[in-house]
């Protein structure tokens, strides 16, 4: 049943050469459509030409200075052509890690699927990460090359990506860097490193023939946070996830074909890749891509967004919307929202009251809104509403069900399912398509973190399933933080903080935002005690943003004396959040200095 049912979403994509195996389950490492070919540029752009979509509109672009691109599928595949060309002149192999470092800019498209279709392997580091951060993946992946853009747009500010870019590089593997230029402004160029996107695409050749990927072939890696300080490279196989993405997308949303797509997330994350980049692409949707945030130049760009292309699906995150509340609940009534008909949301729970305001104020009460939870591990999505579901059907803040033949299951410490109604781990019991082929490099690290605590799949979340059969996810088991939807281990803040000459010990806590849904707090141990508290503050915060990137800011940093640990050392991070909240503490006679408590709540205070 599993494998009839994938090899028939399978069969909906244009593969050159057929599989002879659908599934080779070697648990946990899924191999699937084994011995197929296929491409996943072709699939998104070859396709689309070929059947006579050449002057439908793929990319709407626009950005915060109200600068605007309109891309054919014709225009996108004529590029893809010509950039994947230029790659291969400059030397890219099949097989080899590139690195995109990029603002949301069509190039950034142009760029994954140039990869895509001579068989390099793309890996999109978030652009408003650090040098640092940018370096340790370099590091990791050992790529050779790297493209990436003059400056990124941020709240009316040019980001100037190329100077983080040449810090990152310097030292490493990287040969060649491409450069997209977005100015006149002139620029240093690193000679026998830097090239520029344009002087690639003017001596390039129209066409470049796709390659005829294996199945399992890698399409890219892309790094999340998790327990541990260093960041883990997740890779996607290209038959298996292709045919994953397009299957969950039409699952959840339906036909796109014609229909204006908006997914407000980055392509420095997985929704960027799957749900931007590869699902709509694949189904001949026009999407708009806008490189701005919700507040800037005014507090209903959005609204405007929505309104100028017609939107008609909008897919966004619960951070986003709060956001969005609370800045122009009184505006967006000004706008002609009639357009939607389905909204989308992703990257943590749902509030139900945040659920219904999206609902009634952007929705006006006749759009579903499709609640997916996935990973970058699953590659889409794995439990959502389906188009097919009435809106009686859906609850606020549920993700309601699998999708089809997604086992999923909520156990507890032993791996035995839990009754309807109780709190336990999220489990997934048989393998998808979508499924992570691993991590890059640490077959181990795979193994322990996703598969050593239960027998089946652990994504790392707390879930609910009520006597309804509707799950309800309660956030993560493990120590991750989920800020603004993006994932960041406690350990990997602790890490970069302790890197601060001044700092001896730190630790996260986690708290509430009314926005952000998380943020954290962060108590420091001192070596020294210091002068000047406040520029130390700033110096620490400054550690942060250098060695990780402004996703890394905490709310409040306190000083204390010592942290509070178990006898076995481990740092009560718990205990802390629960001070910063005010709650009653049980008893902390087990600690290994009990007297730390009440000294932090004298601080906090
Ligand atoms: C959380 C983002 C509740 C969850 C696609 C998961 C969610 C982690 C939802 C993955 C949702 C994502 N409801 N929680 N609809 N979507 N999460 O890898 O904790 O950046 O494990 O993938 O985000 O984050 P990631």
């Amino acid at each position: 049943m599993l494998e009839k049912f994938w090899e028939q979403e399978a069969k909906k994509l244009k593969w050159f050469k057929g599989w002879n195996k659908v599934l080779d389950w070697n648990k946990p490492y899924a191999k699937w459509f084994v011995g197929g070919k296929i491409n996943a540029s072709y699939q998104c752009l070859d396709v689309h030409v070929e059947n006579g979509l050449e002057n439908k509109i793929a990319i709407y672009w626009e950005n915060e200075l109200g600068e605007k691109k309109e891309i054919s599928y014709k225009k996108l595949y004529d590029d893809v052509n010509k950039f994947a060309s230029g790659l291969k002149k400059l030397g890219v192999k099949k097989g080899d890690v590139v690195i995109l470092y990029m603002p949301m800019i069509p190039q950034a498209v142009i760029s994954m699927l140039a990869c895509a279709r001579i068989g390099a392997i793309h890996s999109v580091v978030f652009s408003a990460f650090s040098y640092k951060s940018l370096k340790d993946r370099i590091n990791d992946t050992k790529a050779k090359f790297l493209i990436t853009a003059d400056y990124a747009l941020r709240r009316g500010k040019n980001i100037d990506l190329k100077f983080v870019v040449d810090l990152a590089v310097h030292n490493t593997t990287v040969e060649k860097v491409v450069l997209v230029k977005r100015t006149d402004k002139g620029i240093t160029l690193n000679e026998g490193i830097d090239v520029l996107y344009q002087d690639l695409i003017d001596n390039a050749q129209d066409f470049c023939e796709p390659e005829k990927l294996d199945s399992n072939h890698p399409l890219f890696v892309l790094y999340t946070s998790g327990t541990t300080g260093k960041p883990k490279g997740i890779v996607h196989s290209t038959g298996g996830y292709l045919t994953y993405v397009n299957s969950t997308f039409k699952q959840a949303f339906g036909d796109l074909k014609n229909e204006i797509y908006w997914c407000t997330g980055d392509i420095g994350w997985i929704t960027g890749h799957s749900y931007i980049v590869y699902a709509p692409l694949m189904q001949g949707t026009s999407i708009v891509i806008y490189e701005g945030t919700p507040d800037y130049p005014d507090t209903s760009i959005w609204w405007k967004i929505i309104q100028d292309y017609k939107v008609s699906v909008f897919y966004t995150s619960p951070t986003a919307i709060r956001m969005l509340r609370k800045i122009s609940s009184d505006t967006i009534k000004d706008f002609d929202l009639s357009s939607l008909k389905v909204l989308g949301s992703v990257g943590e729970v749902i509030n139900p009251d945040v659920w219904e305001w999206f609902f009634e104020h952007v929705g006006n009460k006749k759009c579903p809104i499709i609640d997916t939870w996935w990973q970058t591990e699953t590659g889409g999505f794995m439990l959502a509403p389906k188009i097919s579901y009435k809106i009686s059907e859906l609850k606020p803040g549920s993700a309601t069900y699998p999708l089809d033949q997604i086992d999923a299951d909520i156990v507890d410490e032993n791996g035995k399912s839990v009754a309807l109604g109780e709190k336990g781990f999220l489990v997934i019991k048989k393998p998808w398509p979508g499924l992570t082929q691993g991590i890059w490099g640490d077959k181990k690290r795979y193994e322990e973190i996703y598969w050593s605590r239960f027998k089946n799949y652990y994504p790392g979340d707390y879930a609910i399933k009520d006597t309804q059969g509707y799950f309800w996810l309660l956030g993560r088991s493990d120590e991750t933080l989920n800020i603004s939807g993006h994932r960041i281990g406690t350990s990997e803040i602790e890490n970069a903080a302790i890197l601060n000459s001044n700092v001896a010990e730190a630790a996260v806590a986690a708290i509430p935002d009314k926005i952000r849904g998380q943020n954290f707090c962060l108590f420091v141990v001192l070596n020294n005690k210091s002068e000047d508290e406040e520029l130390l503050k700033k110096e620490i915060i400054q550690t942060l943003k250098t060695e990780i990137g402004s996703l890394a800011k905490p709310a409040k940093i306190y000083f204390v004396e010592s942290l509070p640990k178990t006898r076995s050392g481990k740092i009560m991070r718990r205990l802390l959040s629960a001070l910063l909240r005010k709650e009653t503490i049980g008893d902390v006679s087990t600690l290994q200095d009990a007297n730390s408590v009440e000294k932090i709540k004298l601080v906090i205070r």
